[in-house]
């Protein structure tokens, strides 16, 4: 089957995504302002036909903003107004008037889903259906985190009382954050760490991923209109200009990052004093997949289809190498081949499109470097058409078996590339996550109590979750997502993430001198010693 690429005439009007006319705008300082200065073609990943048969190109959905290194700095001093060292409006709200100005962001974000699921299925390919999900799943995220707000709120209206010592601990605000999302999920998690950051009173700078930015664009008014000035800001542009010069100064409390570890650590080491810097990062990963020789071979391949192909595999959480038991290596390998051969190849808007065209520029070739190193080693792609490219298009491989020697045995393949190794013994698995660099995640796939008891046991302390019979995921995102190693720095669910974004502060006085804590206490003149249930 041929790689499809419509002409405008073809796409469906409601999902047609004309060049964006609000991509030159940003957020800084409570004003949305329109750059002038130099802005890139942010090519779409659906590449259009000028007519039947005429050749076709990445079609152009906006020009984003190249911030030079003053814009970016123009975008810091901002945020850093609206901390004003602790004494901006933002830090010394209530608590309550935080989460109703969340509350309306939210209800405002939730009118523009039209808009931004458009743009995403545009901008990086992912299908009508996760654009969605992605949309409303980040929504929900904001009203799960308005919630624990209030719980942690109510649970901080009490006195201690110890060694003499009368307390009342809250969590107060850390300050500036900076906060860098990816392109695979441009909203969902750079909402998980932008609103929780935002609610516990940090004022914060956006820095806007390189593929996935526009999606972010429509909600520039809720942003303005919800919040006080400065506490939102927003950049786009080369990184190493924008976000770098932003990290020099210093000036940033808070590195909120999703992305590789190569950029996590020029950012972080990019800060003056990185010892003052508090970090939360999600990183590489390379989640592995063990099917044991009992393993129900029909369940691991429909979770490790899933786990390896959704979204085309372009999930830090997605399983990106498969070891499995030689007794059974062949029938799963056929399994999956059968299974992806069966993936339906779409445009992102066509009912069941499973495998979508690829934002990064040269990613189909990089995939199809890793494919040939992996032959060139052995291995053979199963499945009919697999590794077929053209332009954004990557027709999934299944690359079986793939030898250590390999590349695609320790590389990060973020793509639809599924590669599937044999193993004999099961000390091979152990060595195989104890030298992986990585550390967030493994699905075992069998039954035998006593086997994949120990298997837990190990693996536990080397990643942080394991998944029995199911595919690596985030969700459900009550859940700690977080990472050993070069995974990930610190914790995040909604309940982590507003601890990440926040310090356990104290008032303390001596038993026998509370006469000032309960004047304050009777007169309300404090937001932070106060008794008074704000929910
Ligand atoms: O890229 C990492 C995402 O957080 C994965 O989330 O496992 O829920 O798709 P997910």
């Amino acid at each position: 089957m041929p790689f499809p690429y419509p002409t405008r005439a073809q796409v469906p009007a409601v999902h047609f995504q004309p060049e964006y006319a609000g991509s030159r705008r940003y957020l800084v300082d409570g004003e949305i302002r329109e750059w002038g200065g130099k802005a890139e073609a942010v090519e779409g990943v659906v590449m259009l036909r000028e007519a039947e048969g005429a050749a076709q190109a990445r079609h152009v959905v906006g020009r984003l903003p190249q911030m030079d290194e003053g814009a970016a700095l123009a975008a810091l001093d901002a945020a850093v107004r609206a901390w004003d060292r602790g004494r901006g409006v933002w830090p010394t709200m209530s608590v309550k008037e935080r989460v109703e100005a969340t509350r309306r962001f939210s209800k405002a974000m939730a009118e523009k889903r039209a808009e931004c699921v458009r743009l995403l299925m545009w901008e990086i390919g992912k299908n009508l259906k996760d654009s969605e999900k992605e949309f409303d799943r980040t929504v929900e995220y904001i009203d799960a985190t308005v919630q624990e707000v209030k719980e942690l709120d109510r649970a901080g209206n009490r006195f201690s009382i110890d060694g003499g010592v009368v307390g009342m601990i809250r969590r107060a605000p850390l300050g500036v954050t900076l906060c860098l999302g990816p392109f695979n999920y441009p909203l969902n998690e750079t909402f998980t760490t932008l609103i929780p950051a935002i609610v516990m009173g940090n004022p914060v700078v956006m820095k806007l991923p390189r593929y996935g930015a526009l999606c972010v664009l429509p909600l520039l008014e809720a942003f303005r209109d919800c919040f006080p000035r400065g506490v939102v800001n927003t950049v786009s542009g080369d990184g190493a200009t924008t976000a770098g010069a932003i990290q020099r100064t210093g000036k940033v409390d808070v590195l909120a990052f999703i992305g590789s570890c190569r950029a996590a650590d020029i950012l972080k080491h990019g800060h003056p004093a990185p010892h003052r810097l508090r970090s939360v990062m999600g990183l590489s990963a390379k989640n592995p997949a063990f099917v044991l020789p009992d393993a129900d071979l029909d369940l691991a391949a429909a979770e490790g289809i899933t786990g390896a192909f959704s979204f085309n595999g372009q999930r830090c959480t997605a399983l990106k190498h498969f070891l499995v038991h030689r007794s059974v290596a062949e029938a799963f390998a056929g399994r999956m081949a059968d299974a992806a051969s069966k993936l339906k190849v779409g445009l992102p808007w066509e009912d069941g499109a499973k495998i979508t065209p690829l934002p990064e520029h040269g990613k189909a070739e990089k995939l199809a470097g890793y494919v040939d190193d992996a032959v060139r080693h052995g291995a053979k792609v199963l499945n009919a058409g697999g590794g077929e490219r053209e332009g954004t298009w990557y027709r999934p491989a299944v690359v079986f078996p793939v030898a250590k020697a390999a590349q695609l045995w320790s590389v990060e393949q973020f793509g639809p590339v599924c590669p599937i190794s044999v193993f004999d013994r099961e000390e091979e698995l152990f060595d195989y996550v104890v030298d992986s660099p990585y550390g967030q995640q493994a699905s075992i796939f069998g039954r035998d109590p006593k086997k994949v008891g120990a298997l837990v046991d190990v693996l536990v302390n080397q990643l942080c979750r394991i998944n029995l019979n199911a595919q690596c995921q985030r969700g459900p995102d009550s859940f700690p997502f977080t990472g050993r190693k070069d995974s990930a720095e610190g914790t995040l669910s909604v309940t982590d993430a507003l601890r990440v974004f926040s310090i356990r502060s104290m008032v303390a006085t001596k038993e026998g001198s509370e006469q000032v804590v309960s004047d304050i206490l009777t007169h309300r003149a404090s937001k932070f010693l106060t008794t008074d249930f704000l929910f």
